[in-house]
């Protein structure tokens, strides 16, 4: 069954290692596109998304072996350029894969990525970046073709960050003729990952982790071996965890630095947090309370990816509060489900007004989307009662294993 069983109440105690970044490594398997060789990746999660890609990529005529953690890509053979239909609507990363081919290949045909329950998710900023680039686009009701004769540098400023839109003109850069410039560029640290990647290969960006990123386009690059960043989303899923339980976890490998927003925000209801080296500790020994107000930026600031699992320890804190979402129109897809679980929310357009309640109890819930679905993994541990959340392969798209993880650190939670 393709379902979670939780029995909830439990305080957590325990260590988890967090895993390898999911929105790290998608954008790096990518890059792998644009070396004529074999890339070694360490650390890779194994999660659907990551199956998902790497099949995608052996349609394209590479070659990929996985052993655990490390895959090895081969991109020499490169030669298709017609993504599989199927393989571009379960997934939506697929998209970044248009930059990486269009400097392998010269052309590409896809459909667009499917549809996002959590909003639109266009991808205009994408096209119109490589058109910039000398990149001819035809667009069809489905899908478009993409052809060019080769990538030239162009100057981009975004009208918004756009983490995907940045990435993807980072990749037809790197191997394009002439220097790019990309203000307003996304800072996410995946973004300074993917950076980092391509200049262990070879590659000249200057401004990495700023707003404006200067790539001058190099010939070609060289095979390399690298390890994928851990996952700040799955540790702040965690932490959040932690806010809604109760206990004293750590978090081991968990990236503290850029973790400071995530953490303020737990500082502020009350957990007590302690940066190591080897990772995070958090000790949540009172009950929770209210934060003064959340809202979703872009990096730096407090992520949307961790939006729900904050709204599911906000509605068991102390006192009233509001949460705004920022980055996507329609992430509030749990509340209908926390309300059934007893939470007293209730959403306004960007916002969800909560007013927090001293229990929450089990129900028969169902995931829509990946970070909710994480979301209600952590209601359930902290209700009273029995949970069931269906559709777990939403979540299998970003964790390796959630029950694994929360059964680590006390918590009673299974696969069904
Ligand atoms: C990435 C992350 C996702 C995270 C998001 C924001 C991956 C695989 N996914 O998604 O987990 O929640 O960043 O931090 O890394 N937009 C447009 N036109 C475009 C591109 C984007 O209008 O061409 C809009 C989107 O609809 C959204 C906003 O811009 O409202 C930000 O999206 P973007 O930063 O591009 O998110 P993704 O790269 O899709």
């Amino acid at each position: 069954m393709d379902a979670i069983q939780i029995y909830g109440g439990n305080c957590l105690h325990g260590q988890v290692r967090i895993q390898g970044s999911k929105n790290a490594v998608l954008p790096i398997l990518s890059a792998a596109l644009l070396i004529d060789g074999v890339c070694e990746i360490e650390n890779c999660p194994v999660i659907s998304d990551v199956y998902h890609m790497l099949r995608l990529m052996e349609s394209l005529c590479c070659k990929v072996e996985r052993n655990g953690h490390t895959v090895r890509v081969d991109a020499s053979g490169v030669s298709r350029c017609d993504m599989p239909s199927d393989s571009v609507s379960v997934m939506r990363s697929s998209i970044m894969l248009l930059g990486s081919l269009l400097a392998r290949t010269g052309s590409v045909s896809m459909q667009y990525p499917g549809g996002c329950v959590i909003g639109k998710r266009p991808i205009d900023l994408h096209l119109e970046g490589l058109r910039k680039m000398g990149v001819v686009i035809r667009e069809r009701e489905d899908g478009f073709d993409a052809e060019t004769k080769g990538l030239t540098g162009a100057v981009h400023r975004l009208p918004f960050i756009s983490v995907g839109a940045t990435e993807n003109l980072v990749l037809a850069a790197v191997l394009a003729k002439g220097e790019t410039v990309i203000e307003n560029a996304a800072r996410e640290p995946e973004i300074v990952a993917l950076c980092d990647f391509l200049q262990k290969a070879g590659a000249d960006i200057e401004g990495v982790g700023t707003k404006r990123l200067h790539i001058r386009g190099v010939e070609k690059l060289h095979e390399i071996s690298y390890r994928v960043p851990a996952d700040r989303i799955v540790a702040g899923t965690y932490l959040a965890a932690c806010l809604c339980c109760g206990g004293e976890i750590f978090l081991k490998d968990a990236p503290c630095v850029q973790m400071k927003a995530v953490s303020a925000a737990a500082a502020s209801m009350g957990a007590e947090i302690e940066e190591h080296e080897e990772g995070l500790s958090v000790v949540c020994k009172e009950r929770r309370v209210m934060p003064p107000g959340l809202i979703t930026e872009c990096y730096p600031g407090f992520p949307t990816d961790l939006q729900s699992a904050f709204l599911a320890a906000m509605s068991l804190a102390d006192g009233e509060g509001v949460l705004e979402e920022t980055i996507f129109e329609n992430r509030f897809r749990i509340v209908p489900q926390l309300q059934q679980m007893g939470a007293k929310i209730s959403c306004q357009d960007s916002r969800v007004y909560v007013s927090g309640v001293k229990t929450l109890h089990g129900a028969i819930l169902k995931a829509e989307e990946l970070r909710g679905g994480a979301a209600l993994v952590l209601a359930g541990c902290a209700a009273e009662g029995k949970s069931i959340i269906k559709n777990r392969h939403f979540i299998e798209r970003g964790y390796e294993d959630i029950c694994l993880d929360m059964r680590a650190l006390g918590a009673d939670a299974a696969l069904l």
